[in-house]
């Protein structure tokens, strides 16, 4: 799939090319003022590498098909990540809140901590989430493994304690056969974030409509689509939501033309964002930019489940990063764009989320 001729790759690189500098541009002016910008972390998913190709062609490269794990590894990893005894008392497991057969995300505006209150962030789906540099809203980890730590110990997600979850592990069986077919060393702390982890890279949705038209298939789009792209490139959305998972790789202000509270009457979002990891004062107010790969599934959208639908989520970035006023017509073909973006999981479409059917 990479194999397309020099010849037709610069021809493809002419015609993307005007859209291409000009979203480069906007990215110039309007991009690094978060402390810690974008840096493109060198990545150990050979995904992402392979990904990296495309970027002489298109701001946007395609999910590769093929990626290289352990099958041993996927497929105990998924058993974890379905299994409730990771969690201290049993009541949940990562699939909970992540559901794979329906966006990989809840659907809720914000997840449900283990007391039952809503905890302060919207569930992001996991698709591609292997292909993202950092995790959490606030970029908090920069590793599948850590963030995974963090959260089997993290008292509002699983509040597991280590020597709890490797009692539970070492008296299952099936888990310590598992274990020492995939890893030499058995149970251990490492292997089992390791495992999940693994699991989590193997989340890929390759074959989006999108990415077909990226690779040739000219036809895969329709007229209206085509145009939601070129207006996607064209204003600008592209300078923050770029690279194989359109996001997911830089820390940008929300609301850098107008307070995305304006419109809500009062001041209600109380999350700082990455001045929770950074502690600087400029990163207040600052979020991951989110991957839009799969995004027609993954409502409700921005870090506090705010907005319900897309045409809404399009038509406040439009307003709020941009300062553009878009028309219906141009919210629409946006949008139509975006449900391009969905792809496959073991080739099949997910489905989306419904609150509160995990
Ligand atoms: C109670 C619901 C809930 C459970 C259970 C849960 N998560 Fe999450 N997950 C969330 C929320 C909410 C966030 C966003 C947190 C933030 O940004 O501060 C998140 C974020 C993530 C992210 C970061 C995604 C990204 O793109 O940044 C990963 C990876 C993840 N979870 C994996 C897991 C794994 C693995 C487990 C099981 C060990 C798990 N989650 C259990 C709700 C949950
Ligand atoms: C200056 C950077 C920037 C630009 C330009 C930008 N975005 Fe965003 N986008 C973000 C950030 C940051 C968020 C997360 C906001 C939050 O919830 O805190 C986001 C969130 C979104 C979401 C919600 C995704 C989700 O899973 O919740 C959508 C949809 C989106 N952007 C589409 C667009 C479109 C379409 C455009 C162009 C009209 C655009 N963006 C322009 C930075 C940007």
């Amino acid at each position: 799939m990479f194999g397309r001729s020099l010849n037709e790759r610069r021809r493809l690189a002419r015609r993307a090319g005007r859209a291409h500098r000009s979203a480069v541009m906007i990215g110039a002016a309007a991009i690094c003022w978060a402390a810690t910008c974008p840096a493109q972390t060198p990545s150990p998913n050979p995904a992402v590498k392979l990904a990296q190709n495309w970027d002489l062609v298109e701001p946007i490269s395609p999910v590769p098909a093929d990626i290289s794990l352990d099958p041993a590894r996927v497929s105990l990893g998924e058993r974890l990540f379905r299994d409730k005894r990771l969690s201290i008392d049993d009541t949940r497991s990562c699939a909970t809140c992540h559901p794979v057969e329906k966006g990989a995300m809840d659907g809720r505006a914000r997840g449900i901590a283990v007391d039952g209150r809503p905890r302060l962030r919207n569930t992001p789906t996991l698709f591609n989430v292997g292909l993202n540099t950092s995790f959490n809203w606030d970029g908090a980890t920069s590793t599948l493994e850590a963030h995974a730590e963090r959260l089997l110990l993290n008292l509002d997600v699983m509040g597991s304690t280590w020597p709890a979850l490797l009692a539970k592990l070492q008296a299952d069986p099936g888990y310590r056969s598992a274990f020492s077919s995939a890893y030499p060393q058995g149970i251990t702390q490492a292997n089992l974030l390791n495992a999940l982890a693994t699991f989590e890279r193997s989340l890929v949705t390759p074959n989006a409509r999108f990415d077909r038209f990226l690779r040739g298939e000219t036809k895969a789009l329709t007229a209206e689509e085509r145009q939601g792209y070129e207006l996607f490139k064209s204003y600008g959305c592209i300078a923050c939501h770029q690279g194989v998972n359109i996001g997911g790789n830089l820390f940008q202000k929300f609301g850098i033309f107008q307070d995305p509270d304006a419109q809500r009457g009062s001041k209600t979002d109380v999350d700082v964002g990455r001045y929770a990891v950074t502690k600087v004062e400029r990163d207040r107010g600052v979020f991951r930019v989110p991957s839009l790969r799969n995004v027609a599934l993954s409502a409700p959208y921005f870090h506090d489940g705010r907005m319900p639908t897309l045409e809404g989520a399009v038509e406040t970035m439009a307003r709020v990063q941009l300062g553009r006023a878009l028309t219906g017509q141009e919210i629409g073909a946006i949008v139509r764009f975006l449900h391009t973006l969905t792809g496959e999981y073991r080739n099949q479409h997910s489905t989306i989320a419904a609150p509160g059917t995990p």
